[in-house]
């Protein structure tokens, strides 16, 4: 695929200064108004009444780039709102990246792959404080797109290819960031999966993809978590911008799932700013200058917008901001030690160990190689929006400070995809007088970033190439990767170890140090599909798109549902992840063997460590459909727990799936749907590797009105238990006809032979009603056709 470069966001001219802020408030805002005479405890919609056109207008569009506007007159102030989701990014300075010093964490590629709630908790925990110490009202994150192909740009900001394990991660944070009375907006909602044209292009799915995929991590999110606030994506949603799209902000979002929050734009993506607001697009950001607010307030005098929608505009901001500013003056403060050893704990948690062939962990006291720039110059996060001014940044090499025998070789430049014959027989002299040789490799910056996608899915030449020539020098070569998506590995075979770091936050280095030798055990499982080369990803053909739209042709099929329904093989699969123990499974038990769609089946399974070393375990729990008309995934996730387990310790890991987790999305009844049988309870080490299962029977409370006419076939007439018993008492005549038809009672072999029996039958199954008037001449009147109909349809 040609390098599509695109142009990058630059937010320079948007970013405004301490100084700018506070003028630009006309000297009428002043940062201690919000106590004084302030509206929290106030009726806010007394407060609405109170202000002018031109105010509701103002309170709907940003002060600068990061400051909501204030209502000096009444007392309301203008809040900060700042970037993270894995950091704070409190801008002061007008510089790109001109924040404040702070910790960045592990980026939500890495903080996906633990599959632990908790932690995400302790992050959102850790953010929260953060927020509320530097005065920030909303962080703008979690960012929960699905990962659909490993080449978008941001995808190391996402978290995974499935939306049950995205939405439950992004809820912990949410639910833990809130808790500090600070905001979040989730983020980009919704089907912003490619950076490629992102401010203009129309992601094109259908309903039932974007509602399987596309959608339930948000949907989840708002409902489990409730957020303060969500971001509307940059681009259309089959045709409609995003941030103009009342059936995603208003129909699906506040209607179905009883959002309560306030809508902001992504930076930039509004169109007609009063469609938008008609739609459900509380808030535009960044400022712009004034120009949005005047064609609101001529809206309304002109009887375009009824002002209406705007007072329920400003009374969902005034809310949310009143959840802020409630608690009175931020109280909290953050020490950077404390959230820096906080970033190395989280790091540890989520690498993944994706082979080991007996190579670790290290033996501190063994010749060691590292070799790579990034062993020295780690990459942690990545370009953007999302960059943090790291406080502290520590590399691998830093953290083996104390370990003796290891050397270091630098192998490539992560400026360009360069390596020369003399780094190159440096590594290989390095690596030939090591025990083991680990080659730190990945994709630098230029290769992954917001505001373009991804060339290709290789990993630099030169990266490979030293890979290549370590391994050749030392068969006991072991990868370290940082990078936010899958790469290709064509030197897999011929290493004995690769550790998935992603990009893992400021204190990468010392939690992969940790997991080499052994100090630490790794527990990440892959939150995604490594597939073996970018074109065998489902998303290959159409990714991109054209100058215009993107087609989501793939459909629901995306990551390892397409993966494992094509039996294709793959890399790593989803959820695969190794330890330095192991771990034995047993006692699958269900409470129940049958219940209906509005019922509870818990699940439990016991998880033994059987081995020597403590280690966490992450419990998946997949459900397969076993046999259903609706075209369906083999199994997809809808259970993961987290166990840590002493050697020989046993745990007993519950799950409770509700009718949610058996369903489909119904499009004809614009609904989730479970369809009435059996199904495949699956524990699994990967969505690939089950190790144990058991049957239940989910029965559904709710049928799909059909409606019959003289063109439905005689098998989905006889489908449904109202149309079979109709059929057979009110048009045993017609059904009569038309199996008389199919009767194969032909005389001689090759008579037989030309319509068999199958083929009669499967002709009959096929046959519209009205084919009796064509198969059947004469036995059935229009009329009686007609009638019985009516009947089936009563
Ligand atoms: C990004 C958002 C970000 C915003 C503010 C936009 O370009 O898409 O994710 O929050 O800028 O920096």
């Amino acid at each position: 695929m040609p390098r599509r470069k695109a142009l990058f966001f630059k937010k320079k001219d948007m970013f405004a200064t301490k100084k700018g802020i506070e003028s630009r408030g006309g000297g009428r805002y002043n940062r201690n108004e919000k106590t004084a005479g302030g509206y929290d405890g106030m009726d806010v919609r007394a407060l609405i009444r109170k202000m002018t056109l031109e105010e509701k207008a103002g309170l709907c569009s940003g002060l600068d780039s990061w400051h909501t506007k204030p209502v000096g007159r009444l007392g309301v102030p203008s809040v900060m709102v700042s970037d993270g989701p894995h950091g704070l990014r409190k801008q002061v300075g007008e510089g790109a990246n001109d924040s404040i010093r702070a910790v960045c964490f592990p980026t939500g590629c890495a903080m996906a792959a633990s599959f632990d709630r908790s932690l995400f908790e302790r992050l959102g925990d850790a953010l929260g404080r953060e927020c509320r110490a530097e005065g920030v009202a909303v962080v703008l994150g979690p960012a929960i797109n699905i990962k659909r192909s490993p080449l978008c740009g941001r995808n190391f900001e996402y978290l995974s290819e499935d939306p049950y394990l995205a939405g439950e991660e992004a809820a912990a944070y949410v639910a833990a960031v809130q808790r500090h009375d600070v905001g979040v907006s989730v983020k980009h909602f919704a089907l912003n999966n490619q950076e490629h044209r992102r401010m203009s292009q129309s992601s094109e799915a259908d309903e039932r993809t974007m509602r399987e995929i596309y959608l339930a991590a948000f949907e989840t999110v708002v409902k489990k978590a409730k957020p303060w606030t969500l971001m509307c994506a940059y681009n259309r949603i089959n045709g409609v911008l995003a941030s103009e799209n009342h059936w995603l902000l208003t129909d699906v979002l506040r209607n179905e799932w009883g959002f309560d929050g306030y809508v902001m734009s992504d930076w930039g993506a509004v169109g007609n700013r009063v469609k938008g607001l008609s739609a459900g697009l509380e808030l535009e950001m960044p400022s712009s200058g004034g120009v949005r607010d005047e064609q609101i307030v001529s809206a309304v005098r002109s009887g375009e917008l009824d002002e209406a929608v705007l007072d329920c505009a400003c009374e969902r901001m005034l809310a949310v901001h009143a959840r802020y500013l409630g608690n009175g003056e931020p109280a909290e403060s953050w020490d950077r030690e404390a959230d820096d050893a906080l970033s190395g704990e989280l790091a540890e948690a989520c690498m993944v160990l994706l082979k080991n062939a007996g190579v670790l962990p290290l033996d501190k006291g063994a010749r060691v190689a590292f070799i790579g720039e990034f062993a020295k110059e780690p990459r942690f996060q990545g370009g953007g929006s999302s960059h943090i001014n790291a406080a502290k940044i520590t590399s691998a090499l830093d953290a083996a400070k104390e370990i003796p025998n290891v050397r270091y070789a630098r192998g490539f430049s992560i400026e360009r995809d360069e390596t020369t014959g003399e780094w190159l027989r440096d590594a290989a002299d390095a690596a030939a007088n090591a025990q083991v040789a680990v080659v730190f490799a990945g994709l630098p910056d230029a290769y992954e970033c917001e505001g373009y996608d991804r060339a290709h899915m290789r990993l630099p030449d030169c990266q490979n190439r030293l890979i290549e020539t370590v391994a050749a020098a030392n068969p006991n070569t072991v990868v370290v990767l940082q990078n936010g998506s899958p790469v290709e590995m064509p030197w897999i075979s011929r290493v004995k170890g690769v550790l998935e770091a992603y990009l893992s936050g400021q204190a990468s280095g010392r939690a992969v140090v940790r997991i080499l030798f052994g100090d630490a055990n790794p527990s990440g499982r892959l939150p995604e599909t490594f597939p073996k080369k970018l074109e065998d990803n489902p998303s290959y053909l159409f990714f991109g798109g054209d100058d215009r739209k993107t087609e989501y042709r793939e459909g629901a099929f995306v990551g390892y549902r397409y993966y494992d329904k094509k039996k294709m093989d793959v890399l790593f699969p989803f959820g695969h992840g190794l330890s330095y123990t192991t771990f034995a499974y047993g006692n699958l038990s269900l409470d129940k063997r049958e219940m209906d769609d509005s019922g509870t089946l818990t699940v439990t399974v016991d998880v033994t460590n059987t081995a020597e070393r403590s280690g966490s375990e992450v419990v998946q729990l997949y459900v397969a459909d076993v046999e259903s008309t609706a075209i369906r995934p083999v199994r997809e996730l809808k259970g993961f727990e987290t166990v840590a387990l002493e050697p020989g310790e046993t745990k007993t890991v519950s799950f409770a799936l509700d009718g949610r987790a058996f369903a489909y999305y119904e499009t004809r009844l614009h609904d989730w749907h479970v369809e009435s049988g059996e199904f495949m309870i699956q524990i699994g080490r990967s969505s690939r590797d089950i190790v144990l299962e058991a049957a239940a029977t989910v029965r559904s409370t709710r049928e799909i009105p059909v409606t019959f006419d003289e063109n439905s076939i005689l098998m989905d007439v006889l489908a449904s238990e109202k149309g079979k018993r109709r059929a057979e008492h009110g048009m045993p005549d017609i059904l009569q006809a038309m199996r008389e038809f199919s009767e194969n009672d032909d005389e001689t072999e090759t008579a037989r032979e030309a319509i068999t029996q199958e083929m009669s039958d499967a002709m009959l199954n096929y046959m519209p009603l009205r084919a009796v008037f064509s198969f059947s001449p004469g036995k059935v009147t229009k009329e009686r056709l007609d009638e019985a109909i009516r009947d089936l349809n009563e």
